[in-house]
């Protein structure tokens, strides 16, 4: 089978398709999907770049943490899913292959009204932002989130499923045009941010933050950007207030003051999916099928597709995501 392929860690252009063996025949809950869609990850550049090494049990060259495709074959105890059903879900590595060896546990059919093309950009998104947002920060209908880069794959994903529930919601990101676009999606104020600005003086953005939230500021905070936000975001949180920390594309050290994560009683939580065990991944797609499958059965959530690409182009793909031009998710086809 054809599979994306890390020939030497580092620059895209290392990146080849390659002819690959099979996946071995499934067992006991196990199946086999045959991939007609990836979406693309920061993960995957990370891993390409040789920063971010596959847990145990997965390849450590073949890129890709979500698909949709069709089921090919499956496992003798395998009870929710026949071959020819369209499935889609997230793994921690090799979804980037004409066939993929999971677990039922992670997969849901794909709603009839969506693509192929347009399933793959739901898993890592949705599944990371629902557990992040709700399911761990336990945000309310009453409350306020603010999320950092509103115009990325999980910033989107997460703006979605507030405005689904009605909550004020407040982005950030560095490109005008993004936050224009996200006011299509309902975002209610839209902050331009600046990483320099924010890490010079963050108690401003904590003004404007509280300015905008009748004093009280952020209930829960999304974080995908990490360190030149953070102590911006320690100002803009509101008390007893939950900073879900879940991508550090701005890097991993900052300079804080802890007096406020204590004044304000705050939970700050860092959280990941993809090494979690199936068991915990599970979980977190059952809260998935849920409580959003139903929202995009009826047409409230829409995936959040900016670009499809074909696999043989899947070193333009990468450097398009490292661009940060791309609005939403970028993806992959078979
Ligand atoms: N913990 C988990 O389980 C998990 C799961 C999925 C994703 N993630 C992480 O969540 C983050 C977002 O993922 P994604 O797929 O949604 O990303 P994405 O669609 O590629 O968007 C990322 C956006 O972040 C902004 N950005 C990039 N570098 C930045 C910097 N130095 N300072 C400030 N903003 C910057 C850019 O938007 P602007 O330039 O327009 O602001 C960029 O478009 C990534 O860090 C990813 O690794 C974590």
């Amino acid at each position: 089978m054809k599979a994306v392929y890390i020939k030497e860690f580092g620059a895209a252009e290392n990146l080849e398709i390659r002819e690959i063996e099979n996946p071995p025949a499934p067992q006991n809950s196990q199946v086999v999907v045959r991939v007609k869609a990836s979406g693309l990850n920061r993960a995957d550049i990370l891993q390409r770049r040789g920063f971010y090494p596959a847990p145990k049990g997965y390849p450590e060259r073949i890129l890709g943490l979500e698909f949709a495709g069709e089921i090919a074959e499956t496992g003798e105890s395998v009870s929710n899913f026949k071959i020819g059903d369209r499935v889609f879900g997230i793994t921690a590595g090799g979804a980037q292959a004409e066939f993929l060896l999971t677990d039922e546990s992670l997969l849901a059919k794909i709603p009839e009204s969506l693509s192929f093309t347009e399933a793959a950009a739901v898993p890592e998104a949705f599944i990371t932002a629902h557990d992040a947002v709700f399911s761990q920060g336990n945000l309310r209908e009453n409350e306020t989130l603010l999320i950092h880069a509103v115009g990325s794959g999980v910033g989107l994903a997460a703006l979605q499923l507030a405005k689904a529930r009605d909550i004020y919601t407040i982005g950030t990101s560095r490109t005008l045009d993004k936050l224009e676009k996200c006011r299509e999606f309902g975002l209610d104020f839209s902050v331009l941010s600046d990483s320099d600005a924010l890490q010079k003086s963050p108690q401003q953005f904590g003004e404007l933050i509280r300015f905008k939230t009748a004093g009280k500021g952020a209930d829960v905070i999304l974080d995908l950007v990490g360190a030149s936000y953070f102590a911006a975001s320690l100002e803009s949180l509101a008390l007893k207030g939950r900073l879900m920390l879940v991508g550090l594309t701005s890097g991993r050290s900052a300079e804080f003051n802890l007096g406020l994560a204590l004044a304000k009683r705050a939970k700050i939580t860092g959280t990941v999916l993809r090494s979690r065990p199936t068991a915990e991944k599970a979980e977190a797609n059952a809260a998935f099928i849920r409580e959003v499958l139903p929202l995009f059965e009826n047409n409230k959530l829409k995936p959040n597709v900016d670009r499809v690409f074909n696999i043989e182009e899947v070193r333009t793909a990468h450097d398009y995501m490292e661009s940060n031009e791309s609005f939403g998710k970028v993806v992959l086809k078979f």
